[in-house]
């Protein structure tokens, strides 16, 4: 395996949280000390109304910026809908698929296949996110069901521009009960492998696939230690200045990549 030549990537996702006022000063009073964390790659994904503000206070440095959706058309009468136009440019990464959407927005595989493919053709790179609810886990379905949402998000996909992947189990999201280290390391290979069948060899050693759910700073060690995981996804902790600059400095620590 080459994991050694995939640089960590560590990305907040803010969801519906913070005001415009409120992302730019979380965003000012992170980027000193993150911009001095070297060998790992950090994003911010701030709300759509953000972006702009915080793309402009993050001129020069070295944290990236991603939304966390899109609409799959490029313009027209979609009332209330973002499209992969008005992203580009503005920033670099958009989630894709995350549970939540899934889950209160009834977003189908065909339609998280049809989000990536639009954010492909604008050269976004999308954060994929796939994981398995509670009693899936419980019965054992986790191979089977993230194996079938891998198959959904990648149907007729043989180019994938930086894509990333997040392993994100629903039961651990926001619940302070994170996954241990070995079960996230065994999905995430298993992810690996399906990318491999899907798309190619190359592409998949290459991926960044990151875990996600509870992310701390004091338990981001475990995740990072495991050879198949390249990061993480971070929600609640993402919005706090110390955990947020504490889980990249830990994945710097351990898995920065020295240039
Ligand atoms: P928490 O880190 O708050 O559990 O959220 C994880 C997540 O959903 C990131 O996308």
């Amino acid at each position: 395996m080459q994991t050694n030549t995939r640089m960590p990537f560590i990305a907040g996702n803010w969801k519906m949280n913070t005001t415009i006022n409120e992302a730019k000063k979380l965003v000012a009073d992170l980027r000193p000390a993150l911009d001095k964390i070297a060998g790992v790659e950090k994003a911010v994904c701030p709300p759509f109304i953000s972006l702009s503000g915080v793309k402009e206070i993050l001129e020069g440095s070295t944290i990236k910026t991603g939304a966390q959706n899109l609409y799959f058309e490029e313009k027209g009468a979609y009332t209330g809908e973002i499209s992969p136009l008005m992203l580009s440019g503005l920033c670099e990464y958009v989630i894709i698929g995350h549970s939540e959407r899934r889950q209160y927005f009834k977003e189908t595989g065909d339609i998280v296949n049809k989000k990536i493919k639009a954010a492909l053709r604008v050269g976004l790179k999308p954060i994929l996110c796939v994981g398995e609810k509670l009693e899936e886990n419980e019965a054992g379905k986790t191979a089977q069901v993230v194996v079938n949402q891998l198959n959904e998000a990648f149907a007729g996909i043989k180019e994938v521009n930086g894509l990333v992947i997040a392993y994100e189990p629903i039961w651990a999201i926001g619940t302070g009960r994170a996954a241990t280290g070995k079960q996230s390391n065994e999905t995430i290979g298993l992810i690996r492998k399906t990318v491999t069948s899907l798309v190619d060899k190359d592409t998949a050693n290459h991926m960044r696939i990151l875990y996600g759910g509870s992310v701390t700073a004091e338990n981001i060690a475990e995740f990072i230690n495991q050879p198949e995981i390249d990061g993480g996804l971070v929600g609640g902790a993402s919005l706090k200045i110390d955990q947020f600059i504490g889980i990249v400095q830990r994945t710097s620590e351990i898995k920065g990549i020295r240039q």
